[in-house]
């Protein structure tokens, strides 16, 4: 009705899709995500992160044999991105499931095992079954959420809100950044008694602080992005390669070019390349590769040389300043995103947000529902 379509632009405010709205209030959401959270000053213990929700169960996490992260689509990626620094931080080995997965497989959870379950809406059929057997299996379940009173974070033993506010369009932009924050502090909290890593904790807190000014900087390559999508709108398929922190960047990235541009596109680990999939490369697919500094960078230089030796079309996301670094025989060989340079684990962060933009955009000069994608729900709660 008129009265709904007024009701709605008022809560777009000045954007004109939700997607697009979501995408840029991400320094608002991600700031919402850390308040209250992490706690910086004093002399002694100066840097350290209070996750509320979980305060009584971070010495079982500590102490799980195993941490099991279950979702499914972006909340899946967003594991996925986190799961680096939770190893790193925590020591403990840390898996990754896909929920329909787990339970198809009836894949073995044990007493001694963490389960997080990570879900936006808390509702998701395929988590809440997954959720179910992981119970029953005597796990401890931990809910990572956006929605307060959901399914999932009624039903887990404890858990952490991701506070990133309300999320309406299909396509998950803002809830993605936040799971992401959400898993870094949950990092911190779980390794906060090794003495060895307190330096990497600290510049971890300080650059969190400092995400959303980088997140407000990275949203200015938003005209970039539309004039990149203009180029590729007729394409038929994108790739985008990733590894280390940022294979979860290119299977995101990807997951969203295809729900909302109806664009196929494949996020692939940039270490599997020689396997398979550069038997598809030549002067016409569109590639974007993620190779920002990182302990990965050399192998992502030796990634965009091989693809230039064989004609790829290459599109590279890279630090600022590290055009010249990245592009083959200089920057006429390749186009190059440039991003502001974080932390390595929270490098994803910033680089989906081009990505995402990209989405964006492909999809409304496509002529595409940006906001409601064909055949796909927010929140899907049958199996
Ligand atoms: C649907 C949505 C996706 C979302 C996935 C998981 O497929 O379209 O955007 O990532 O469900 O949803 P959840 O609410 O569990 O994060």
């Amino acid at each position: 009705s008129f009265l709904e379509m007024e009701v709605e632009q008022i809560n777009k405010g000045k954007y004109e899709h939700y997607m697009q709205k979501e995408i840029h209030e991400q320094p608002e959401s991600l700031t919402t995500t850390m308040r209250g959270r992490l706690k910086r000053g004093g002399s002694t213990k100066a840097k350290t992160v209070l996750l509320g929700g979980l305060k009584d169960h971070i010495k079982s996490i500590r102490r799980s044999r195993r941490i099991v992260f279950i979702g499914c689509g972006t909340s899946y990626n967003a594991a996925l991105a986190a799961r680096p620094i939770i190893e790193e931080l925590s020591g403990v080995p840390v898996t990754m499931e896909i929920a329909s997965d787990l339970v198809d497989r009836q894949g073995p959870i044990y007493r001694e095992d963490t389960a997080v379950f990570v879900s936006q809406s808390g509702e998701t059929a395929d988590t809440l079954l997954a959720l179910e057997y992981a119970l029953e299996n005597g796990a401890l379940c931990v809910g990572i959420t956006n929605t307060v009173g959901s399914a999932i974070a009624r039903n887990t033993h404890c858990g952490i809100h991701i506070n990133a506010g309300c999320e309406i369009g299909v396509a998950s932009t803002k809830a993605y950044t936040s799971q992401i924050v959400v898993m870094a502090m949950l990092a911190l909290a779980i390794g906060d008694d090794a003495i060895s890593s307190q330096a990497r904790r600290e510049v971890i807190i300080d650059g969190l602080f400092d995400l959303p000014n980088k997140v407000r900087e990275v949203l200015k390559l938003d005209q970039e992005m539309k004039e990149l999508a203009k180029l590729l709108i007729a394409e038929q398929s994108l790739l985008v390669f990733g590894r280390g922190y940022n294979f979860a960047t290119a299977l995101e990235g990807a997951l969203k070019v295809k729900e909302v541009s109806l664009m196929h596109s494949e996020g692939m680990l940039a270490g599997e390349m020689k396997h398979g999939p550069l038997a598809l490369v030549d002067e016409n697919l569109p590639i974007i590769v993620i190779a920002t500094r990182d302990a990965c960078f050399s192998k992502q230089q030796s990634v965009i040389q091989q693809l230039h030796a064989r004609k790829g079309r290459l599109i590279v996301v890279c630090s600022k300043g590290d055009a010249a670094a990245v592009c083959p025989g200089g920057s006429s060989s390749c186009r190059v995103i440039e991003v502001p340079q974080v932390e390595d684990c929270l490098q994803p962060v910033v680089n989906i947000i081009p990505l995402q933009l990209l989405a964006y955009h492909l999809t409304v000069l496509r002529g595409y529902n940006v906001d409601q994608p064909r055949n796909l729900a927010k929140s899907v709660t049958t199996q």
